[in-house]
């Protein structure tokens, strides 16, 4: 199977085609530090025989919020080094993804990307910067900005972005804040140094992106030397609180929806990324290797995102492949883990631990 065949791009050679998403855990300690459970629970995915670890969202900025992982201070750097080697000796390479967000309050009241002073916008990218040249001296083989979803990034080149100024007003301007990043990235980085993103290929909100936006910025990034482009979907909290709301269920899509339900949209900016030969990762209910493999054999992505059934069972492809697909715990896509997340609880999955108690 092509899924399961060595790849290479920029610096990274991946033993395998398989990429386990980022997934926030809540397993931080109260100030953002990498515990033992956080490495053992990559470790585990490392084991279980993923080709590339991205790490769930880690925070670059120094504004409080307990139990999410930081990178915004050197203090943060020999747990994640630590981490890193862990995953390193467990066979897998590992990506760190970067996220900046604007201030939430839980009634709903959202700080907006508009309400940004032009030395804030410059805050936020030195924030970005700083974090990536840690994450590469401590050992990450990539880094992933988060641009998707509800985040800051991800609000600037919204098309529900309203500024007039050059952080708005079409896609170039939108885009501005996350090309600056990669440019500066790449100038700290270095040219063999592997810059990815992460992007919701439709917005799913009303006034939002489509995919007839999100190829125009992917293009704008790729263009900057964007080494992979990870496609998600939905997440905006204009419709609702943190993933509820249409677009919150297409971000983590429920069991309603069809296995595969987003891979039209690393199929469509893949065709738009093909002559930059940008590697693009599918997300959204990949539940077998055989789905995977049909995605990368019809070419509509280059590598495959799993999140919720790693969670299920780190040795989901070890049992596949093996044919032990009856010892395998299924991801029913229940959101579970979500609700877990919502209530900022450590994310675990519910059939593992009913198999468990069995
Ligand atoms: C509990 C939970 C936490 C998540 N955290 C992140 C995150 O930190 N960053 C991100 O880009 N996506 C995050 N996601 C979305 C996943 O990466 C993934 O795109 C989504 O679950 C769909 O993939 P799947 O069907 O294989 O689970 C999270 C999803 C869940 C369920």
């Amino acid at each position: 199977m092509k899924i399961l065949s060595p790849v290479d791009f920029k610096n990274l050679r991946l033993k395998n085609r398989i990429v386990w998403l980022p997934m926030v855990s809540w397993l931080a300690d109260e100030e953002g530090f990498v515990t033992d459970e956080l490495i053992a629970r990559h470790q585990r995915r490392a084991e279980g025989g993923v080709g590339l670890i991205i790490l769930e969202a880690t925070g670059v900025l120094a504004r409080k919020s307990p139990k999410l992982l930081r990178i915004n201070d050197d203090k943060y750097m020999p747990g994640l080094e630590k981490m890193v080697q862990a995953v390193h000796n467990a066979g897998s390479k590992m990506s760190v993804q970067l996220i900046h967000y604007v201030k939430q309050a839980t009634s709903g009241w959202k700080q907006k990307v508009e309400d940004l002073t032009l030395d804030e916008i410059k805050e936020v990218k030195k924030e970005f910067v700083d974090a990536a040249v840690r994450a590469k001296k401590v050992g990450f083989d990539a880094i992933e900005l988060h641009v998707a979803h509800s985040y800051t990034l991800s609000s600037f080149v919204s098309l529900l972005n309203k500024r007039e100024d050059e952080y708005g007003h079409n896609s170039k301007g939108r885009s501005k804040i996350v090309t600056d990043i990669i440019e500066t990235c790449r100038e700290r980085l270095g040219d063999d140094y592997c810059i990815g993103a992460r992007i919701s290929g439709e917005e799913f909100v009303t006034g939002g992106n489509t995919l007839k936006q999100t190829k125009v910025i992917s293009r704008l990034m790729a263009e900057k030397g964007l080494d992979y482009l990870s496609i998600s979907a939905g997440g905006k909290t204009e419709d609702g609180r943190w993933y509820t709301g249409y677009s919150g269920t297409r971000a983590m899509p429920t069991s309603n929806l069809p296995n595969g339900c987003h891979v039209y949209l690393s199929k469509g900016i893949r065709e738009e990324l093909s002559p930059l030969r940008v590697p693009v990762i599918a997300s959204g209910k990949i539940n077998s290797l055989e789905l995977g493999e049909q995605i990368i054999q019809e070419g509509k992505a280059d590598l495959i995102g799993v999140s919720r059934p790693l969670l299920a069972d780190p040795d989901w492809i070890l049992k596949q492949q093996e044919n032990r697909k009856k010892d395998l715990v299924p991801c029913m896509y229940c959101n579970a883990c979500l609700e877990r997340d919502q209530r900022w609880e450590p994310v675990e999955c519910i059939e593992a631990e009913k198999r468990q108690s069995k």
